[in-house]
């Protein structure tokens, strides 16, 4: 029998996603309802890591009030980070070189010292990972699933990705009217790390002639050769959706970034696509890479309710005595899937899925 719970505490970690907020408040108000007090701790874990360098402690109650008219807010109240994983949090020694230590004893402690009896940690694989191990270690854990890129397993969605994909078909729309206006080929880069879900969706919906995902590697040649059919059948402009982990079939991903303790950064995969696309064709070709704009702005209505069904999920979990697991979507419910079996998976597009061969069937290239 689990030990009566008094105080909660939640965390979001990694890259924000619209619906962040909506979890916070869920969570909080569920709790609160059930006669427990919450407490949210600062950029992921920083608030404990990091503690004296935050005014408040770095771990801060949240009570009703604090959550009042957040739903519809993008970001995090509590602030997120994406570097500095507990597990592998990196020191730098008196010789320069740099070590990597595993800090997440410190947090169990400092978590029973604030009198917290277990953690909803929102976040994507990295913070999963963490909260699988904090669960291993004996704090009660219930990990919600957030990512804009929609490349976790064993959720069939994740909040945030709808509201990426909804605006990154409204800029395609919007990149419709200028392509065909100047005759050019635009290229528009969204992210998405190592899974095309963004481009792939947004690709579909904003009806892309051509869209470059990592699970489907390129031919340059081919994604030419499609521009120029549309060129001679009189369509004198073309779309290029292009995921940031597109690669092509002889070449590797696009990085901008490796540091220490950080997920690599990935970028310019849209400028090389576009680059070689200009010199194949010999069209003015243009890319935007739409970026953060992303993970900005309002959820939408989708994200807002998935959100604030995982964060009262999370605390049913904590309430039937759940720890170690993840809430997760399996339409029409949300079913409780161990954390081991989610932490360091990634779940890719499969290349022979409905969504995939139906944008073959409209005749979309994947450059293949
Ligand atoms: O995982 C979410 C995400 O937005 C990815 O799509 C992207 O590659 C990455 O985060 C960008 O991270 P940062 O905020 O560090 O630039």
């Amino acid at each position: 029998m689990a030990a009566e719970i008094q105080t909660i505490a939640i965390n979001t970690g990694g890259g924000d996603a619209p619906g962040l907020n909506a979890v916070i408040r869920a969570v909080v108000l569920a709790a609160h309802n059930r006669g427990w007090n919450v407490v949210g701790i600062r950029d992921g874990y920083d608030g404990i890591l990091h503690a004296s360098e935050y005014p408040d402690g770095g771990i801060i109650p949240l009570t009703r009030a604090s959550v009042r008219g957040i739903t519809h807010l993008g970001g995090t109240i509590l602030g997120t980070t994406n570097h500095g994983n507990p597990l592998a949090f990196p020191v730098t020694q008196p010789d320069g070189t740099i070590v990597e230590i595993d800090r997440s004893d410190e947090i169990i402690a400092a978590l029973r010292k604030a009198g917290v009896g277990a953690l909803v940690a929102v976040g994507g694989d990295g913070s999963l990972s963490i909260a699988n191990r904090l669960a291993e270690k004996g704090l009660r854990v219930v990990g919600v699933p957030k990512t804009i890129d929609n490349d976790l397993d064993k959720t069939v969605i994740t909040f945030g990705f709808d509201t990426a994909v909804t605006f990154a078909t409204e800029c395609i729309d919007r990149l419709h009217s200028t392509a065909e206006s100047h005759r050019r080929v635009m290229v528009v880069e969204v992210m998405g790390r190592y899974a095309g879900w963004i481009a792939l969706n947004s690709g579909i919906a904003g009806t892309a002639d051509a869209i470059l995902i990592p699970e489907i590697p390129y031919d340059i040649n081919k994604v030419a050769e499609k521009v120029i059919w549309r060129e001679r059948s009189g369509r004198k402009f073309s779309i290029i959706v292009v995921a940031e982990g597109a690669r092509p079939k002889d070449g590797d991903y696009s990085v901008i970034g490796r540091e220490i303790g950080r997920a690599e950064r990935l970028g310019g995969a849209g400028a090389r696509v576009a680059d070689k696309l200009e010199r194949l064709t010999g069209k003015e070709t243009r890319t935007v890479v739409l970026g953060h704009l992303q993970r900005g702005g309002t959820p939408t209505t989708s994200d807002r309710l998935l959100a604030l069904r995982f964060g009262a999920a999370a605390v049913r979990a904590l309430a039937e005595g759940q720890s170690g697991i993840m809430v997760a979507l399996d339409p029409p419910d949300i079913r409780y899937v161990p954390l081991n079996e989610v932490a360091g998976r990634m779940r890719c597009v499969p290349t022979d899925s409905d969504t995939v061969l139906a944008a073959r069937d409209l005749g979309i290239s994947f450059g293949d």
